[in-house]
């Protein structure tokens, strides 16, 4: 299940606002446009959101290729600055965009053609190394993962969101590949609703058993011992070990810890920010309150009433049990253990 790829000169997505009851595969080659696909979360998901970046970058390039190497580079300025001011939380954009960069900047005495050249190349390698990390972190993860364990997980951190194949449910995918009969909780992540409309729907239709719940019962599911692990995503993690994610995680997190629940965080080390001592420091995006204030289109708020709408919250390292990389699993104390990943 792939939700962004390259394909016959188009970069290629699949529509996840429409799903899971329609499957609509958008083209873009324009990179204005792709960068409105990730504001509105056509795409969404820390890695895939990377992943797109990327590919915003090269569109970019290949608009501007025709110019002299000065009018080129410049253009290429504004393209950077674009996609980086989509969304302000997940690391993954701003790592994907910097390492496109650092293509244009090494190769500037290039043409802009063999410039545009390269940066397909690393936009290619963005994607494909995306893939390999989830598979990478879904082998780690699955150890930690018992025979028949029941896992709940937050939002959407599947294939939907990364290249393909997931980081949480990555985890849970290894897990069950390798027999271990788990099943899962998803919440449904109320108010863009990635656990009802995005998990559910991709692990009902790989057949692993999931079950969906409202984010208010999950930790009366925990009360009743139906929860043995929580795996999640992340968008952005401090160098301490504090976690950028989906709203109501920070809560989930707190259950879990009142519960003697382990709670897992699975994210590639492009979602570390080692520059970022702590998440105090960590932007958290507003989004509209149209989507709390209307569910489809139909108004469930009266109009008028105030509201806000953070779309992440950081949940604090002390809540965390341990964070699966693709350089494998790290625990606390994460402020040691997490900068020695930088040079793995
Ligand atoms: O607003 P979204 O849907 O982009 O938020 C996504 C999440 O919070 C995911 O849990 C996170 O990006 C990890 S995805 C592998």
């Amino acid at each position: 299940m792939k939700p962004v790829y390259y394909e016959n000169g188009a970069l290629k997505m699949l529509d996840q606002t429409l799903l899971p009851t329609e499957e609509v595969t958008h083209s873009y080659t324009d990179y204005r446009e792709i960068a409105t696909a990730i504001v509105d979360m056509i795409v969404r998901g820390a890695p895939a959101i990377g992943v797109t970046a990327g590919y915003g970058v090269y569109f970019g390039a290949l608009e501007f290729e025709g110019l002299p190497r000065e009018a080129f580079l410049k253009e290429m300025e504004t393209v950077c600055q674009v996609l980086r001011a989509t969304r302000p939380t997940a690391v993954n954009l701003f790592w994907a965009v910097d390492r496109m960069e650092g293509v244009i900047e090494n190769n500037a005495e290039k043409t802009p053609a063999e410039i545009t050249a390269l940066l397909k190349t690393e936009a290619d390698a963005i994607c494909s190394e995306d893939i390999q990390m989830c598979r990478d972190m879904g082998a780690y993860g699955a150890e930690l993962i018992h025979r028949k364990d029941t896992i709940l997980t937050h939002c959407n951190a599947g294939a939907l969101a990364t290249a393909d194949y997931g980081t949480a449910l990555g985890v849970v995918r290894a897990a069950w590949e390798a027999g271990k009969e788990i099943s899962v909780y998803a919440d449904e992540t109320r108010p863009f609703l990635q656990g009802a409309r995005l998990t559910a729907y991709e692990l009902h239709k790989d057949g692993i058993p999931v079950t969906l719940i409202t984010d208010n019962m999950a930790g009366w599911m925990m009360k009743q011992g139906k929860i043995d692990c929580v795996v999640v995503g992340a968008d952005r993690i401090a160098r301490n070990g504090d976690v950028a994610n989906k709203i109501g995680t920070y809560s989930v997190s707190i259950l879990a810890k009142a519960h003697g629940i382990p709670f897992y965080v699975a994210a590639p080390t492009s979602t570390i920010d080692f520059n970022m001592w702590s998440g105090d420091d960590i932007v958290i995006e507003e989004r509209d309150t149209r989507e709390i204030s209307h569910i489809k289109g139909q108004q469930i708020a009266p109009d008028g009433v105030r509201m806000e709408n953070p779309a992440f919250d950081v949940t604090p390292h002390q809540n965390v049990t341990a964070i699966i990389t693709e350089k494998g699993v790290v625990y606390p104390p994460f402020d040691l253990s997490i900068p020695r990943l930088q040079d793995k």
